[in-house]
């Protein structure tokens, strides 16, 4: 085994091939398929996942379609539930910019039904109605940055030259784009304003609504179907099952089949070593969890402040020979936000990595004895992936030489890594 070429490891962690298929995300959805009223899942689902589901935006959207895996193709609940105060919002989900430009006199602050917001040419908003269209009613939309590269980018705005209503024009630029526009600041209304030609109008994507989420999330995503029926009795908020999953408003008190959620990432609020995380987290979740983009590292960060360790184990590990770190789920490195100077190029054997549950929430290396709260990863269809994992990886890795490789590293633990391989 010595000689085994360590070199195809680290070439193994940079391709593709390589990468466990467990793409983590804040929401996991589970589809229940027994009919109770609104309230009634709402239970279901607190004492059994975490709540009902919260939708972010059109990829969860999407994700949600896709836990549905029986032949059920009708509506489900979803963890909306009209509240009574009113509220602005934008299409994209971003919070309270803390950026308005209202026109002196807009009755921004009324419910009078006029809940979508138009920029007139003289870069001013109104609040419209947002049935409304015309021959000189156009909207932007905006291309949203990736998650690596969002910081320091100015948003991609997009002048559409038709004519819809909000509704449509935001599906239309969710399909095309990635939503209507938010504009953050003056530099963003200027751009849009210089779009708007004399005598015309566009819509951005700020709207107003007394919808509010089971968890209190903030979540500002709506996809309801086009012509609600939006009367004081419909309070709850039905999702088609299937693709696009638009929404609908009815009663709380009819009885349909649900959709809960699951973080997927859990804080284990115990202490132990790091051997002992990886196998608490393998035995019970999926595995130590990984983080691999700002998006990922910011929901661990929130969550890693609820921790009673002032750090909490993660699922990197230090490779002594060659040097380098890697995430025991098998995955590549790219992404990563160690603490300055934590790092040193040599002595970092049995060294593990943590992130800081304080500000800042950098990650450290630590020894991997110390005994600190940890963090796990939940995959989609959790128990029956996980034996395909370990079943898939281990096929793939005896044939590239991978558990070789590893078992050069960590010559009598194999089974660490891969637990059920024979
Ligand atoms: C792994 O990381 C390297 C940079 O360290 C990057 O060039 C490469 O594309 C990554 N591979 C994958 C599959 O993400
Ligand atoms: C739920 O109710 C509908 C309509 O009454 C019925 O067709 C369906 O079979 C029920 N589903 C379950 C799982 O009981
Ligand atoms: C949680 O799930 C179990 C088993 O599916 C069920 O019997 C129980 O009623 C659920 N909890 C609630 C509060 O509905
Ligand atoms: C908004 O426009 C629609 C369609 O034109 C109309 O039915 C509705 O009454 C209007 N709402 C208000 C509050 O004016
Ligand atoms: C963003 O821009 C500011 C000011 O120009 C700069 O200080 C900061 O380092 C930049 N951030 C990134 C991630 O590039
Ligand atoms: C702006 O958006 C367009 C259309 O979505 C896209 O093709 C283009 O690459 C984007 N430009 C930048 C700088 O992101
Ligand atoms: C648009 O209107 C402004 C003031 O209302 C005027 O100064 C400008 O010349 C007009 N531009 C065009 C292209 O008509
Ligand atoms: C929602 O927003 C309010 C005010 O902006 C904030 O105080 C609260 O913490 C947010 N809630 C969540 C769950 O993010
Ligand atoms: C709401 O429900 C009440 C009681 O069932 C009924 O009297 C009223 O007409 C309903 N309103 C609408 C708009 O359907
Ligand atoms: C973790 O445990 C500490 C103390 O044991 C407690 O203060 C904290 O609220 C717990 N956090 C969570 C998320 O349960
Ligand atoms: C990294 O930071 C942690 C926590 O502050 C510390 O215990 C550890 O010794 C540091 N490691 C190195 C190599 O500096
Ligand atoms: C943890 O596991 C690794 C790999 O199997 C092993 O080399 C190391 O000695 C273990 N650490 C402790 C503290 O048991």
């Amino acid at each position: 085994m010595m000689g085994c070429n360590v070199f195809i490891l680290l070439k193994l962690l940079l391709i593709s091939e390589f990468h466990s298929h467990c793409l983590c995300f804040s929401h996991q959805y589970y589809f229940v398929n027994i009919n109770l009223t609104w309230t009634d899942a709402q239970a279901y689902c607190r004492e059994n996942y975490t709540d009902l589901a919260t939708i972010d935006n059109m990829e969860e959207m999407k994700r949600l379609t896709e836990s549905v895996d029986t032949d059920y193709t009708g509506e489900a609940w979803i963890g909306l539930m009209k509240g009574t105060s009113w509220r602005w919002q934008w299409s994209s989900g971003e919070g309270d910019t803390g950026y308005t430009n209202w026109d002196t006199g807009a009755t921004y602050n009324q419910n009078n039904g006029h809940c979508c917001v138009g920029m007139r040419d003289d870069g001013c908003w109104n609040n419209v109605n947002c049935s409304y269209q015309t021959q000189v009613g156009y909207f932007i939309c905006y291309t949203a940055p990736t998650y690596e590269d969002r910081i320091n980018v100015t948003w991609n705005f997009t002048f559409i030259d038709q004519h819809m209503n909000w509704f449509d024009a935001q599906s239309y630029c969710r399909y095309s784009y990635t939503d209507l526009a938010t504009v953050r600041n003056k530099e963003d209304n200027d751009l849009i304003h210089k779009m708007v030609t004399n005598g015309t109008w566009v819509w951005i994507g700020l709207f107003q609504d007394t919808w509010e989420w089971s968890d209190l999330s903030n979540s500002s995503f709506r996809n309801w179907k086009i012509g609600q029926n939006d009367n004081e009795n419909n309070t709850c908020a039905l999702a088609q099952v299937t693709w696009p999953g638009t929404w609908d408003m009815t009663p709380c008190d009819e009885k349909h089949p649900f959709i809960c959620y699951d973080d997927c990432l859990i804080l284990v609020n115990r202490t132990m070593t790091w051997n002992e995380t990886l196998n608490y987290c393998r035995t019970h979740y999926f595995d130590l969890a990984s983080v691999h983009n700002e998006e990922i590292q910011q929901w661990v960060s929130r969550m890693a402040e609820k921790a009673s360790t002032d750090q909490v184990w993660l699922g990197l590990r230090f490779s002594c020979s060659p040097n380098f770190w890697f995430w025991v789920s098998a995955e590549n490195v790219s992404y990563q936000t160690w603490s300055p100077n934590n790092i040193s190029s040599s002595n970092m054997c049995e060294t593990t990595g943590a992130v800081q549950s304080g500000n800042p929430d950098y990650w450290v290396s630590l020894p991997d004895t110390e005994e600190l709260s940890f963090m796990c990863s939940i995959c989609p269809g959790n128990a029956q992936y996980l034996q395909n994992k370990n079943v898939e990886n281990y096929k793939v890795a005896s044939e590239s030489h991978f558990a070789c490789a590893f078992h050069s590293l960590y010559p009598s633990h194999d089974k660490l890594f891969f637990p059920n391989s024979k």
